[in-house]
């Protein structure tokens, strides 16, 4: 790799992606001498940059957001070296030929594609660089990284895939979702298929229910175009929490390689029990945040928002309750949920073990359950915990509940790195594991394409509010007590 010559080239360069997350992570991968010497970064947009201009942006955005400070002058300078700007729209063909005489002119061999466009554009991006051959090389690799979303429903994203595969083949197409490339969520295989104390109680004779949490404390900031017309349905579930569900639930691949994994994720999506018409209502639960506190600071409402219609009915807390029917979970529901202007900032998966057969002690300080309960932390605390009882202190047989508890950062005594490292340098090595195949994001939608359908079948006209900075109005919780459980909210709550 490092003796190779490497383009990359980032339609839609300007924007904020590229600003906050590709060049932070590409200045630590040329830090840790993963990248070849003749790296060439090529921007492609609308705006009326120069080369020398685009230098310094990227410049900015590396001294704003790294997560290695000072920023080493050589190593930026080694990073930027070669920086090139193709001022073009997305339309316009004569763009592209630019981009291929540059390309052929630097006698680069390898070339990655990344669209950090709005996704409109990534139909008319794909169909030019068929046209203009910028899809294959002779002496050298091309490939193309799509950002999500990737389409709206099934049907804009068969459309997608087809333009896709009429320029690329699947091989060359690395479609990403970030939260494959966090450390901690690679982990959960590593810590499930990697010790065999667990795998024999991960099943539905053993586990009662999963909870996946991704709450945010975060609103939708400047992204109300967007977001409004996303919702966290396609914002988060459709990619971020299947992709928790499926890593969860996966039987153990016979490699740890591409297609192997992929394979078994794919199984659990296509064993989704389907949620159409009532099932969809009845297994989601929506709502909307109002104006409150978080963080100790107030925060205005969703609908307060600038670019928010004021009758906007788009979901900003989402739960939905999912059932994979195979013979490994058949009954064992999984309960997802994610929200924005939440209490406070976590990604968290829950397994929830049945009880004891018989109870034979009193809980000290404790009603209910025991808390036979494994926790695996994707953020912001990375770690595992296992939550069990132990018996209290003194003369009574009282149950306490106690932890066992691994730290990410304690133990490894460094944080873990950015998601965007790990996946740029998986994909300029040709490594496909930690990215969407063609099935699999096919899957996801066909999955939630049918939840859309039926709210649009079932149109509500104001949805539920919860206040800024709590855990959603009551319903969120009547959603998992009528099945006699309890979301685990974090501590205080
Ligand atoms: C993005 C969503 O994909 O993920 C955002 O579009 C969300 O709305 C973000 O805030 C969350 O990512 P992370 O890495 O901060 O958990």
């Amino acid at each position: 790799i490092k003796s190779t010559s490497l383009a990359i080239v980032i339609f839609g360069v300007t924007g904020d992606l590229t600003r906050r997350k590709l060049l932070p992570a590409l200045y630590e991968l040329m830090k840790a001498e993963k990248l070849p010497e003749k790296l060439h970064l090529i921007g492609f947009a609308r705006r009326d940059w120069s080369d020398e201009f685009l230098r310094e942006k990227l410049q900015a955005g590396i001294e704003e957001h790294s997560r290695s400070k000072p920023i080493d002058p050589q190593i930026l300078e080694r990073l930027l070296a070669r920086t090139h700007y193709v001022q073009s729209t997305f339309e316009d063909f004569q763009g592209y030929q630019k981009l291929s005489e540059l390309i052929k002119g630097n006698r680069i061999q390898n070339v990655l594609l990344y669209l950090a466009t709005p996704p409109e554009e990534y139909l008319v991006i794909v169909e030019l660089l068929g046209k203009s051959g910028l899809n294959k090389r002779e002496n050298g690799w091309t490939r193309i990284v799509i950002e999500k979303p990737y389409g709206r429903d099934i049907e804009s994203a068969t459309i997608l895939e087809q333009a896709v595969h009429r320029v690329f083949s699947e091989k060359q197409v690395y479609r990403i979702d970030h939260y494959l490339g966090k450390e901690t969520v690679q982990n959960i295989l590593v810590f499930r298929f990697a010790n065999a104390i667990f795998e024999p109680l991960w099943d539905r004779r053993y586990v009662d229910h999963v909870q996946i949490t991704v709450s945010e404390t975060v609103g939708v900031g400047t992204r109300a175009g967007y977001y409004d017309n996303a919702g966290v349905i396609r914002d988060m579930f459709q990619n971020h929490l299947l992709q928790l569900v499926t890593l969860t639930a996966m039987e153990a691949p016979v490699g740890f390689n591409a297609d192997a994994v992929r394979d078994e994720k794919v199984k659990v999506l296509k064993a989704l029990r389907p949620l159409r018409g009532k099932d969809a209502i009845q297994n989601t639960y929506r709502a909307q945040y109002v104006s409150g506190t978080v963080d100790g600071k107030r925060v205005p409402g969703y609908k307060d928002e600038a670019g928010v219609p004021p009758d906007s009915v788009t979901e900003t807390l989402l739960a939905a309750r999912l059932y994979i029917d195979n013979w490994r979970w058949a009954g064992v529901p999984f309960y997802v949920r994610s929200g924005k202007r939440l209490p406070t900032r976590l990604t968290e998966i829950v397994i929830r073990f049945r009880q004891a057969p018989l109870s034979l002690f009193d809980w000290h300080n404790l009603a209910g359950d025991a808390p036979n309960t494994l926790v695996l932390s994707l953020q912001p605390d990375e770690g595992i915990r296992l939550e069990f009882g132990a018996k209290a202190p003194g003369p009574i047989n009282q149950i306490a509940p106690v932890n066992m508890e691994f730290n990410y950062q304690e133990t490894f005594g460094t944080e873990p790195p950015e998601a965007y490292e790990r996946l740029l340098l998986d994909c300029i090595q040709g490594d496909a594991t930690l990215f969407t195949r063609s099935d699999e994001v096919l899957s996801q939608w066909a999955f939630t394409s049918n939840i859309l359908e039926a709210w649009q079948q079932f149109p509500v006209r104001n949805l539920p509010v919860y206040e800024a900075g709590t855990w959603g109005p009551p319903g969120i919780d009547d959603f998992i007590q009528q099945d006699g459980r309890q979301w685990r909210n974090p501590s205080g709550d």
